[in-house]
């Protein structure tokens, strides 16, 4: 038995998110952050809504998980203003009132996919990067605030990675996407603060295996290094989601614009002698 299966027999539900209503963005299959995210948000005692683009509904698996969590999907593609009004609309319908909480866990690239070099990427597809991984996450506010559809106090988040402060040359573009979704909760957050108590707030999460992040160029060497790096190894997928279930409740209400590290201690190390160990 891991570790993380002996951390979460103890963890037991305390109904942290009870009466609450969310949006679940992300969910792929098993494996995904939003996944774990949304199964937890739901035994927390939340009401959500899943969404994905149209084109991961056919390849993916969301509708066994709103299956699982007697809950529905909204397709949305989150660089679609229209998609996104028409799924905050309807998860309000369906919810029956406003949202406390959103979590954005989105990200592709199409040079990172079909591996091309850092020196020699293509602009259009380093746009649809930047418009999918990162202003889909103003989007995402831009249409909550302009439907009015948070309550106050509540809770947006948006999962990332430390490439947007570092250099991980096998990242790529995604380092500067991440750079600019870190920038758009500190900037959106100002606002949606002052007008709503709404906070937002970005996770920076250690590397974690599923379709987006084995997606990167040698991912297992950087995923085995990175463990072993931290001392209390990579964080997993189901740490994540308990990280962002507490950033959603109401114990965390003044935490906000924050880019929080959840990396098992990574992003403080310079040198840990168990890499050099081998
Ligand atoms: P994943 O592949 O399961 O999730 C990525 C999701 O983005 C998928 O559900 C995909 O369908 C969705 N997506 C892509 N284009 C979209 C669009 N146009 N509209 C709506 N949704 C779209 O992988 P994972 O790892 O769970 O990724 C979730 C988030 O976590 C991403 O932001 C990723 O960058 C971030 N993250 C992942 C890490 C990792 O090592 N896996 C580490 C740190 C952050």
């Amino acid at each position: 038995m891991t570790e993380t299966k002996l951390l979460n027999q103890k963890i037991k539900t305390m109904g942290l998110l009870e009466g609450k209503r969310g949006v679940i963005f992300g969910a792929l299959d098993k494996q995904s952050i939003a996944w774990k995210v949304a199964e937890l948000c739901v035994k927390e005692g939340a009401k959500i809504t899943l969404t994905n683009a149209p084109v991961a509904m056919r390849f993916g698996h969301i509708e066994d998980l709103a299956k699982q969590l007697d809950t529905i999907v909204i397709p949305a593609d989150a660089t679609n203003d229209e998609d996104l009004d028409n799924l905050f609309e309807k998860s309000m319908e369906y919810l029956d009132g406003k949202l406390d909480f959103v979590l954005h866990s989105i990200g592709m690239s199409i040079n990172v996919r079909k591996k091309k070099a850092y020196t020699d990427l293509r602009y259009d597809w380093m746009m649809k990067s930047f418009d999918v991984s990162a202003i889909s996450f103003h989007r995402v506010m831009q249409s909550l605030w302009k439907k009015d559809a948070m309550n106050d106090w509540g809770s947006i988040l948006a999962l990332t990675y430390m490439a947007a402060q570092r250099t991980f040359p096998n990242y790529s573009e995604m380092a500067e996407a991440k750079a600019l979704l870190e920038s758009f909760a500190r900037s959106f957050g100002y606002h949606f603060g002052t007008a709503k108590k709404v906070r937002v707030n970005t996770v920076s999460q250690s590397p974690t295996i599923t379709t987006a992040g084995s997606g990167v160029k040698g991912f297992s060497d950087f995923f085995n290094y990175a463990d072993k790096m931290s001392p209390l190894g990579n964080a997993p997928a189901e740490a994540c989601a308990e990280y962002c279930v507490t950033l959603f409740s109401d114990y965390t209400r003044y935490v906000t614009m924050q880019n929080l590290y959840h990396d098992g201690g990574f992003s403080s190390m310079g040198m840990n002698p168990a890499v050099l160990e081998g």
